[in-house]
């Protein structure tokens, strides 16, 4: 089956280089001569500084190495389309969900999030899931991950889990794995990541290939339509091939053999022709039911059941086509779950507003300035004009004398009134509040739906999270944190913490350390709770 090339492919198209059967010149287009040896005084004499081939070689390869993800880093990705199956215009006036049979470029990576580029695919690890539809009104992307929940519910507390999870700092030990001392000691801090937890125990941590998962946005979003009223939404991609999973033994074993086993599996399945494909569905929540449900739809570590609201499907994404080149595609590609089109806007989730601030920050720096908007992969196929201007490594040659606005000299609009009808406008929420710097209540409970997905779970796969927590909790040195952990766990479900406890040869704890119904730790309430009995 030959993949059609679409918009974003043409695009691409106009950068690229092919270097069969073609001379070998300097960057600066010199014919060179002799490519294997370096100019020297004399055949056994030192090299010369004038040497310009040489240098130039060399200088480039010692900076081809740029910062990987500072999470995420290790990914493999593909292009693809995205085709509207159930137009939605009562929901969204956002134009690539208008009319069935609409087709979008897209390109889709996927990615593990605690270990380093070069780490094991079959980490037990949450993945990403992340897709970048190059719309004809912009980029739209949405930055999912393969469990609907996340483990904390504030973004400030994000650089604190990063740091637990991350291999410890004064050994760089272990890479890509949640079973150390750092991690869990965070964890049995953080009530609010039991939910969370137990996603990640379970079989959906390691998946059996990027083509069995589904994918979540996680927060719940906006859509809003023509005529301005919005409904909340949570995305879902659900794939094609179903959802499976490899035991954490066959796992292991895989690591060891081919530690590049889902990048491959991604890559092999697209050169045959096997296009793995999603459907991409919404759970639609009236705005006038936000305060309905016993959870806050603000709250990131809270599914909407699908009891409750079920998912309308509304297009399918299908990746035919592997990457050309890794580093231009698959390494340089920035997301953001800012990047969003009229139509799609975001709700006030605390942890996605700090998303909002992270990524274009963080890509400063990865990407080296302010213009890797510029970038082929980062480009947007729909036209882009404003006044921003110069900057490291800027690729645009802007023409005119006019780099600002109002003017009347470049034939922009002399008032600072609506410059495009249709343009971006966010939504018109109306909010009334005190500046506040406060969990709400609405978030305070942290067991319930994680005894939810424990309960949701076969007698077979609760047991693959008895040995997962044991296998993790079994590499934690101090007994504390242990014991801390068998005490949440017995929240969740008292006979699955004594079955953990039995093979750490424990104890489930009588009392908690701290009360375990706020989203904070001791030390930010002072340290002086009495301990709670359970
Ligand atoms: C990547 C920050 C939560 C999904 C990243 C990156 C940063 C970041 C800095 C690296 C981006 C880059 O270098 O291009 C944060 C912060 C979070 C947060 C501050 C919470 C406050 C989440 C959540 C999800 C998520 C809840 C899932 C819904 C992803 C994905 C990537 C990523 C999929 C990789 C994108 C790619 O493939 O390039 N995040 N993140 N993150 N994040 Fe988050």
């Amino acid at each position: 089956m030959k993949n059609f090339q679409n918009e974003k492919q043409r695009d691409l198209s106009t950068n690229k280089s092919d270097g069969t059967n073609k001379v070998l010149t300097t960057n600066q287009g010199v014919l060179i001569n002799d490519d294997n040896n370096s100019l020297k005084a004399g055949e056994r004499g030192p090299s010369l500084l004038e040497d310009f081939i040489l240098r130039e070689k060399i200088t480039h390869f010692d900076h081809e190495r740029i910062p990987e993800r500072v999470v995420h880093a290790r990914g493999s990705g593909a292009h693809g389309f995205f085709e509207v199956t159930n137009p939605i215009p009562e929901l969204t006036k956002a134009g690539f969900l208008q009319e069935a049979g609409l087709k979008t470029p897209v390109f889709t990576r996927f990615s593990t999030v605690a270990g380093s580029r070069g780490s094991t695919d079959l980490a037990r690890d949450v993945r990403g899931f992340a897709v970048k539809f190059y719309t004809q009104e912009g980029i739209f992307d949405l930055v999912g991950n393969n469990i609907p929940v996340f483990f904390i519910q504030d973004a400030s507390k994000f650089p604190d889990l990063v740091h637990a999870v991350k291999p410890e700092p004064h050994n760089e030990m272990p890479q890509a794995a949640s079973a150390h001392d750092t991690f869990w000691d965070f964890i049995s801090l953080m009530p609010e990541s039991m939910h969370m937890i137990m996603w990640t125990m379970s079989d959906r941590a390691i998946p059996r290939s990027y083509r069995m998962m589904e994918g979540f946005g996680v927060h719940t979003f906006r859509l809003v339509n023509a005529e301005n009223q919005s409904v909340f939404v949570k995305f879902h991609w659900k794939p094609k091939l179903g959802t499976h999973a490899v035991a954490w033994d066959e796992a292991q074993k895989i690591s060891g053999k081919n530690p590049d086993f889902h990048r491959q599996d991604l890559w092999d399945a697209i050169e045959m022709g096997n296009f793995p494909e999603w459907e991409l569905g919404v759970q639609v929540i009236p705005a006038e039911d936000e305060h309905k449900y016993d959870f806050d739809l603000l709250d990131p570590t809270k599914i909407v059941p699908e009891e409750l609201v079920p998912v309308t499907i509304v297009g399918r994404m299908v990746l035919d086509k592997n990457p050309d080149n890794f580093f231009s595609e698959t390494e340089q590609i920035a997301f953001h779950p800012g990047h969003v089109v009229p139509g799609i806007d975001f709700s006030n989730d605390p942890l996605l507003q700090g998303r909002l601030f992270s990524y274009t920050d963080t890509q400063l720096t990865r990407l080296g300035g302010p213009n890797f908007h510029e970038i082929p992969i980062n480009r947007s196929i729909a036209p882009v004009h404003n006044n921003q201007r110069d900057g490291l490594m800027r690729q645009e040659v802007n023409v005119g004398r006019v780099s600002y606005h109002p003017n009347t000299l470049g034939g922009g609009c002399p008032y600072q009134a609506k410059i495009a009808e249709g343009g971006f406008s966010s939504f018109n929420e109306r909010i009334e509040a005190h500046k506040v710097r406060e969990r709400s209540e609405s978030f305070a409970d942290h067991f319930g739906q994680a005894k939810l997905f424990f309960n949701s779970q076969t007698p077979e796969e609760k047991s693959h999270i008895v040995k997962a927590l044991r296998f993790e909790l079994g590499k934690v040195e101090t007994t504390a944190i242990r014991v801390r952990m068998l005490g949440l766990l017995s929240q969740v479900d008292v006979t699955l913490a004594e079955k953990v406890a039995l093979g750490l040869g424990a104890q489930v704890p009588s009392t908690l350390e701290f009360p375990v119904n706020k989203g904070v730790s001791p030390e930010n309430e002072g340290g002086n709770q009495e301990p709670q009995t359970i």
